[in-house]
């Protein structure tokens, strides 16, 4: 039984109140509870011991039926409690051993409450069911309890980042399903247990793929016995302990291993060469051991990005062989280990290179970066080394190069940009935000989305990532990415932020997580435990280049804000006797629950009108320039849209709706209308007014005006009846677009921009430039709209204007977020990625995929289309000739260059196309209406365009009809 069913309920019988009626009131009680009482009465008993000895349980723990009343964080099955998630939600207090009697759970997840703390009870061992027990980022201290290897289904065990101490028991080795075994970052001592005849150990754990040990204080040798051919780890962590004696032959084993991390031990002897058989291991880090004999030899390894083996005794050594033949290596970390001679320039030269860590050896002569060296390069630290001598490859690297304690520095030369320490602080990444920042209450914080809300806020801990270059936005924008497609798939996300990139003592990369909520402004208990369980469960696995990871949550204190503690309810309930006491308490609480529900909707309402008149007077105290585009009242555009009626409506965005309009003169316009409260604030709205009213092309959307009336702000365009490029790639608007018409949109979009760089004077920077704001008119003529975020360039000669950086991620140019130096270039990375778009239909930024990043790895000139096939829209055409393609995905890639500089000009741009255009055997001057383009293969359908009955449709192409139906 509901609650809110409940106090429906008790409100509708008070409103009869009447003797009689009370006499209802009590009997209706009576039945709910006798009714209600659905769960079995040992797992209500057993539940109700756990939540006496918490503080700060979900606030509907109130009675004694869970599963009946749909208790948050419980979920039964035939009267039985199977699982148990409770992540993040403050929890305070200790674990009761008769959570031995809930013997049908499968899982337990009390991730992330800080305030819980004291021992595991032995008893959890009679939880014969549990499949996932899960305690990280808890306080609980004590022994692991050794009946814990009697839960002998158990796959998944986290209980990483307490307190525990004593040894890891070897009954763990009886946990015979065991996929994820996670103890790390506790105080663990003793030595690794492995099997010998009558005891079990770790070495059974042939299904595992995780020995995560990491951080404890873990001492003895690594047994040889622990590794055989057998076993399935991908990822061995036993950096930070204590461990002795040397790294076991029988490593070499482990065939699927891709991460090892045995650095910061005291692990001596020399590795054993049959590492090299390890073809799979991409991060190895044997730093900070007292290993010795031959540096090891890696050339096997081919699928080292990550390698550290600095601080250690190996004997003194040539440059080893292996330096420039890996070809995936990202990080070369070789710090004090007694190397000599010259560095080979080749190493410079791998494209992926982005750290080289080589002091304190003995690199001698010449540092020569080469002249191709690897555009990742970010850092070269070679301190204490005896070189003598420098060759800037080009002139043109810049970067980090420390050459501080060599020859080079000592000879009077200490003035030299590479003899000086600079502040090599990480660099600073933040998640930008999409529009212009607006204040919040002070214990909020601001999505990127510009939502004032309450965020889920952690720390991710990636313990082994396969690069070192923290400079690279890209990186972020697709864990961003990723992150907020796995958790949207569950929890209602506006979006996540990310911030404050570094690598922690325990050498894991730390970044600050939060997660904003969708359409309301702070997460319920459900969400809340569901978003820690993504995270403590390993549901969301990133993209590979990140390694493993560990989340710790902080306990979601919004939650509570304005519920008073469900403690006292609760104990009223559970001490009342009689059924007439508990009916009261009933009553009492339907009665505490009305007024917290009243009063939270009162704050969220106040809220949002604060925001509203913000946005509000700002616009109003500055009055756009006008020139050209007309003023409307709120009351001419009312009945131009009917009302602004739904038939109207053409679609939406972050700042409002679009609606369709006939003006007194028959002119068709768009009518954009910004939501009370929306994020566009006065300063866009201002932007946009006076930016279109002077700018007049054909492959720009027209202002019609715009209206600033009765606290309403809105704009009115041209109307563009097909619709946005966006639609019509995804098959939305029933528009097949061919190769020849993608390149006709591409000329077209070019050909605005184009004229906003080099014509517009002062020149605009549109800053905005994706699919979604390109609109396509009848003929399918390009026409770039939204110029909310466009800036003009002012005539200080500088060619760039120094500005906060906006756009959309995934078409952001990287250069310019990074120098946040906004030039016309911005621009021509974004179409690039555009261009990109028009031949893939795919989003730029998709679950990790960042289309550039992907065409370039997948792109092989020495094939047709450049062996591009796979990542085509199959619409364009695939089979009939694509005249000129090869050379517009050149001119793509020109456009997405890492540096602004060797980005084309967007005349230039324009030029290619129409070259291309030639190729392709259309004509780049004819009139797109009369060349050959307009309606083909058009169908008398009784389908309904979602812009009206302008356009041209081509429903054989593929995508099903259904998809057309009007919004
Ligand atoms: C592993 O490496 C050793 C020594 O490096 C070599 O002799 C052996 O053949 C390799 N084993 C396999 C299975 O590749
Ligand atoms: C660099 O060191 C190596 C090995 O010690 C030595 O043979 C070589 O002559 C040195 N080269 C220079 C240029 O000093
Ligand atoms: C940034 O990271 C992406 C994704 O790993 C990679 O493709 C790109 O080459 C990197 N860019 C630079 C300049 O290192
Ligand atoms: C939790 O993790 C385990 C092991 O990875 C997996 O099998 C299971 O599906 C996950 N559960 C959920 C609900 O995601």
């Amino acid at each position: 039984m509901d609650l809110l069913l409940l106090d429906k309920r008790i409100n509708w019988s008070l409103r009869l109140m009447n003797p009689g009626c009370w006499v209802f009131l009590l009997v209706l009680l009576i039945q709910v509870l006798v009714i209600s009482a659905e769960t079995d009465p040992q797992d209500a008993a057993a539940l109700n011991s756990l939540a006496s000895l918490w503080e700060n349980t979900p606030s509907n723990w109130i009675g004694s039926d869970p599963c009946g009343n749909n208790w948050v964080g419980i979920s039964c099955t035939n009267s039985r409690v199977i699982s148990i998630t409770l992540s993040s939600l403050g929890l305070i207090g200790t674990l009761s051993g008769d959570i031995q009697s809930l013997n049908e759970l499968q899982a337990l997840d009390l991730s992330y409450n800080k305030g819980l703390n004291g021992g595991i009870p032995a008893s959890i061992g009679s939880l014969s069911k549990l499949v996932n027990l899960i305690l990280v980022g808890c306080s609980f201290s004590g022994k692991i309890p050794p009946e814990i290897g009697n839960l002998a289904r158990l796959v998944f065990l986290s209980l990483n980042s307490n307190s525990f101490t004593g040894s890891i028991p070897e009954t763990v080795g009886n946990l015979s399903k065991l996929y994820w075994l996670d103890m790390a970052d506790n105080k663990l001592t003793g030595t690794i247990p492995v099997s010998d005849g009558n005891k079990p150990g770790l070495d059974l754990l042939t299904h595992c793929k995780h020995f995560h040990f990491g951080v404890n204080q873990l001492s003895g040798t690594i047994p040889s016995k622990l590794f055989n051919s057998d076993m399935r780890l991908i990822h061995v962590l036993f950096d930070n302990n204590n461990l002795m004696g040397s790294i076991p032959r029988t490593l070499g084993l482990v065939k699927p291993l891709e991460v090892l991390r045995l650095d910061s031990n005291s692990l001596s002897g020399p590795v054993p060469s049959n590492i090299n058989n390890l073809t799979k291991v991409a991060e190895l880090h044997l730093a900070n051991n007292r290993l010795t004999g031959p540096l090891p030899n890696l050339s096997g390894m081919t699928a080292l990005s990550f390698v550290d083996m600095s601080n250690n005794s190996f004997d003194a050594s040539d440059v080893p062989p292996w330096f420039s033949t890996l070809p995936s290596l990202t990080s070369l970390y070789l710090e004090y280990l007694k190397i000599e001679g010259q560095l080979p320039s080749a190493l410079f030269s791998f494209p992926p290179l982005q750290t080289a860590k080589l002091r304190g050896n003995q690199f001698n002569g010449t540092l020569d970066i080469g002249t191709d060296y690897s555009s990742s390069l970010e850092l070269i630290d070679l301190r204490d080394n005896d070189i003598s001598q420098i060759t800037l490859g080009g002139g043109g690297f810049d970067k980090g190069i420390i050459l501080v304690g060599n020859p080079i520095c000592n000879q009077g030369g200490t003035d030299l940009r590479y003899c000086k320490i600079s502040q090599q602080s990480t660099p600073a990444y933040s998640t930008p935000q999409n529009c212009v920042p607006i204040p919040c209450p002070s214990d909020e914080n601001l999505s990127p989305n510009c939502h004032c809300a309450y965020p889920y806020t952690g720390t991710l801990y990636f313990r082994s990532p396969s690069f070192s270059g923290l400079g690279n936005v890209t990186i972020y924008q697709i864990l961003e990415d990723a992150l907020k497609s796995s958790l949207l798939k569950q929890v209602p996300v506006d979006s996540v932020s990310l911030q404050n990139p570094f690598v922690d003592p325990d050498n894991n990369l730390a970044i600050t997580l939060q997660v904003f909520p969708g359409a309301k402004d702070r997460f319920n208990e459900i969400d809340v435990y569901t978003l820690g369980f993504i995270l403590s469960n390993q549901t969301f696995k990133p993209p590979s280049l990140f390694g493993p990871y560990y989340f710790i949550g902080e306990g979601y204190s919004a939650v509570r804000v304005m519920a008073p503690s469900s403690k006292s309810n609760r104990q009223n309930v559970i001490i009342g006797a009689s059924v007439g006491g508990a009916a009261l308490a009933f009553l009492l609480t339907g009665f505490v629950f009305v007024i917290r529900r009243r009063r939270k909707t009162r704050k969220v309402e106040g809220k949002s009108q604060s925001i509203a008149s913000w946005g509000r007077t700002k616009s109003s105290s500055s009055v756009p320039l006008l020139k050209g585009a007309r003023s409307f009242t709120f009351e001419e555009l009312r009945k131009c849209t009917n009302n602004f009626s739904e038939a109207n409506d053409i679609g939406n965005g972050s700042y409002g709706k679009v609606y369709r309009g006939i003006l007194g003169d028959g002119q068709l316009v768009a009518v954009k209308r910004a939501q009370q409260g929306s994020t566009q604030g006065g300063l866009e709205f201002n932007t946009e007014i006076e930016l279109l009213s002077r700018v007049h092309h054909k492959n720009l959307v027209t202002l019609a005006g715009f209206c600033n009336d009765q606290g309403e702000q809105m704009l009115v365009y041209e109307y563009v009846p097909n619709g946005t490029l966006k639609e019509s790639l995804s098959g939305k608007s029933g528009i097949r677009l061919d190769w020849k018409r993608r390149l006709r949109v591409a000329l077209g979009a070019a050909r605005g921009l184009a004229y906003l760089h080099e014509l517009a004077d002062p020149p605009i920077v549109h800053r905005d430039i994706k699919s979604t704001n390109i609109l396509l008119d009848d003929h399918l003529n390009a026409k770039v709209s939204d110029f909310g975020l466009s800036k003009p360039l002012g005539d200080d000669a500088k060619g760039y204007v120094t500005t906060q950086v906006k756009g959309t991620m995934g078409y952001l140019d990287p250069e310019y977020y990074m120098t946040q130096q906004l030039t016309e270039k911005s621009d021509v990375y974004s179409f690039g990625v555009l261009l990109l778009e028009i031949i893939t239909a795919k989003k730029p930024l998709e679950r990790g995929r960042y289309i550039v990043r992907e065409l370039r790895v997948m792109m092989d000139k020495r094939k047709d289309l450049y062996g591009l096939h796979e990542l085509l829209d199959p619409a364009i055409g695939l089979g009939t000739t694509l005249g000129g393609f090869e050379k517009y995905v050149d001119l793509a890639i020109k456009c997405v260059e890492e540096s602004s500089n060797d980005r084309p000009a967007m005349s230039e741009v324009v030029k290619e196309i129409e070259n291309i255009m030639q190729l392709a055997g259309i004509n780049p001057n004819a009139d797109s209406a009369s060349a050959s383009l307009s309606c083909i293969g058009s169908r008398s359908s009784p389908l309904h365009h979602p812009y009206g009955n302008e356009g041209c449709f081509d429903y054989s192409g593929g995508q099903p009809p259904s998809e057309l139906e009007p919004k």
